[in-house]
């Protein structure tokens, strides 16, 4: 009897193997090379430069906060606490002091404030951060 050669035994074939094993490494190695980095600078890098109510603060809000503190929910949902409009979160703010205004103590959990979002875990550092620039650079309507 003729024993059929094993496929993958076959030398000629090896080379190939090796290839596709070095490119499966390199693709490994890379994506982790790429977690790792955007893990590191993505985490501690905060830009506060540029922050305006209605490019930063009005949709950090709007996201974490109106489901209880729009017009609409307020009522029944944020205790009477609107936050929605300039003219509505103006009111929780001292501009100029955020340690002083219930805005930013309520979301950094200063001692003596509430803690915000209610019954959720608290914002990224650099939404508070934001928050925190917004109101000491005077709570501006920009
Ligand atoms: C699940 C509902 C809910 C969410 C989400 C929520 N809040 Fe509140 N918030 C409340 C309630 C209820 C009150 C009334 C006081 C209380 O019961 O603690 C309140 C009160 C407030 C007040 C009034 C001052 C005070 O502390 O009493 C501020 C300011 C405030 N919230 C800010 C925020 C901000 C900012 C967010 C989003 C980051 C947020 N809240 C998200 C329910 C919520």
């Amino acid at each position: 009897m003729c024993k059929k050669p094993k496929y993958y035994l076959n030398l000629m074939r090896r080379p190939y193997f090796i290839l596709f094993f070095m490119i499966c490494f390199a693709v490994l190695v890379s994506s982790c090379y790429y977690d790792s980095e955007e893990y590191i600078y993505g985490a501690s890098e905060c830009d506060t430069t540029d922050v305006t109510y209605s490019a930063t603060i009005q949709p950090i809000i709007e996201l974490n906060c109106y489901i209880c503190h729009s017009s609409a929910s307020a009522s029944f949902a944020g205790g009477d606490n609107v936050l929605e409009g300039y003219e509505n979160i103006i009111e929780q703010v001292e501009p100029g002091i955020a340690e002083e205004s219930n805005l930013y103590g309520d979301i950094a959990w200063l001692p003596g404030f509430n803690h915000m979002p209610k019954g959720q875990p608290q914002l990224s550092d650099c939404d508070i951060a934001k928050v925190k620039k917004w109101i000491d650079d005077g709570a501006l309507n920009n």
